[in-house]
């Protein structure tokens, strides 16, 4: 077996590099470290690249959980991810406890992999066998949240609700299905498989049945691509065929991501430091209109260059060279209304509105109308929910990419601090109460 990555304590440098190291060699590395400097806030790129297409030769051994933060956030996105929303059942303090210890066990467990247990034929065996007699890591993480639920039907958790935590309300462009919304406990699970991420959450739901009912899940991926000969590595695609997460924030800026990830602010509890605002979208992509949409609207609703990813300003630079609004003031260049200048229009106080998104394409069936139901699973973190995710929506509200997209689902939940070996997920919640 591989060896364990080291744990999520701040930024995930050896994960990063080494991963990299197998994917470019160490001429590659260079050249990818080495990349523009970036006005303003830095965006991700190199080693720090959460949502870098993963490489085809991405490291597959176990990836620690344990640390000052979950795995899961800022960790290099893999090629697939799921997410599910479950209700909880628990009653009472222990009885919370008692389904985060159980929690914590499986995620030890399946994330370190190994042998599966042979038990009696006369009995249902241990694990349900999908990957085989020895659990392969393939760099799995699950990352647990709580929704707002959770705590404001329990009168002995509400006092200890993160301060941002509140139920997803419907934004003007949304048309929400209910039984694709919300949830007491978040689940996001990631690995380089399809089969690993499948695994985990059937050993989560055979194995903790009493205490946790599974309410939806939505499943995506990325595309894997193998690095260019220049050892850079692109953001991967989104369904819309843009590269997504150009300008994502660098993961692996520690100071960077204590200001705009990580809870720790003096009016949130004290249990919830070092943890995050996840905010969850289902975004159905309408792709048959989008792929009769002409090349150059559908650049200037993104306000990108569809291949390479560059800002419309510099139609000759790489994905990474941020924008320049300021010398496009009227918006000749990139459109004020284009999906990325509102999202983030890079004048001064647009740091607070920053998050680090970590999003798969999903792919469903084919809805009534003969449509192809397919999207975003998008996935944000960041340490202030209303000034992030909230306040980057209502800036989007009514941009032209409204045309196509349609968010149908998702929620808003609070992403647990880490903890420690022989420690739990929640224990400082549970230890407050
Ligand atoms: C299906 C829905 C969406 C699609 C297809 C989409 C697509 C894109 C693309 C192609 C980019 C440019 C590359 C990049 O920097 O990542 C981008 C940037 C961005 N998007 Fe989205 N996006 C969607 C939804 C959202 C939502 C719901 C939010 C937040 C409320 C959001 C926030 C952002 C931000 C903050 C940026 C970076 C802007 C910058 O700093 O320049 N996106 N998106």
């Amino acid at each position: 077996m591989t060896k364990e990555m080291p744990p999520q304590g701040g930024c995930p440098h050896s994960f990063n590099r080494r991963g990299l190291l197998m994917g470019l060699g160490v001429a590659g590395l260079g050249a990818a470290m080495t990349g523009t400097a970036h006005a303003q806030v830095p965006a991700q790129q190199g080693d720090h690249a959460v949502t870098n297409a993963p490489s085809a030769t991405v490291a597959s051994g176990p990836v620690s959980p344990y640390g000052t933060h979950q795995a899961g956030i800022v960790t290099p996105r893999p090629a697939h991810g799921l997410f599910a929303a479950f209700s909880v059942l628990a009653r009472d303090p222990a009885e919370l406890e008692n389904l985060m210890r159980r929690l914590g066990e499986r995620i030890a467990t399946l994330t370190h992999g190994g042998p599966v247990p042979q038990l009696d034929a006369n009995l249902p065996p241990f694990d349900s066998g999908l990957l085989g007699p020895v659990i392969a890591p393939d760099a799995l993480t699950i990352t647990l949240s709580f929704g707002a639920s959770l705590f404001d039907n329990r009168d002995w958790l509400a006092p200890h609700r993160p301060k941002q935590l509140q139920r997803m309300t419907s934004f003007p462009n949304d048309a929400l299905v209910a039984d694709q919304c919300h949830g007491d406990l978040g689940v996001q699970i990631c690995a380089n498989t399809s089969d690993a991420v499948i695994h985990a959450l059937r050993d989560l739901i055979k194995n903790i049945p009493d205490q946790m009912v599974l309410k939806w899940k939505v499943e995506g991926s990325v595309p894997v691509l193998p690095a260019a000969a220049d050892g850079t590595v692109e953001s991967a695609r989104n369904f819309l065929g843009f590269r997504d997460g150009s300008a994502n924030p660098d993961a692996g800026d520690d100071a960077l991501m204590g200001r705009i990830l990580w809870v720790n602010a003096p009016a949130e509890p004290l249990w919830a430091r070092h943890g995050s605002y996840q905010a969850v979208r289902i975004i159905r992509n309408f792709v048959e209109r989008w792929d009769r949409t002409n090349l150059g609207e559908q650049e200037r609703i993104i306000g990108r260059l569809k291949m390479s990813g560059a800002p419309l300003d510099q139609p000759e630079a790489g994905e990474f060279v941020p924008p320049d609004y300021g010398s496009d003031p009227e918006g000749k260049a990139t459109p004020m209304d284009a999906h990325i200048r509102l999202a983030n229009d890079r004048k001064a106080g647009s740091e607070a509105r920053l998050m680090l998104r970590r999003p798969f394409n999903y792919s469903l069936g084919v809805t009534k109308s003969g449509q192809l139901d397919q999207g975003l699973l998008f996935i944000a973190y960041q340490a202030d929910l209303e000034q992030g995710f909230i306040a980057v929506q209502n800036l989007l509200n009514g941009e032209p990419l409204e045309e196509y997209i349609k968010p149908v689902g998702g929620g808003y939940f609070f992403a647990l601090p880490g903890y420690g070996q022989g420690d739990y997920p929640a224990s400082q919640l549970i230890a407050s109460l």
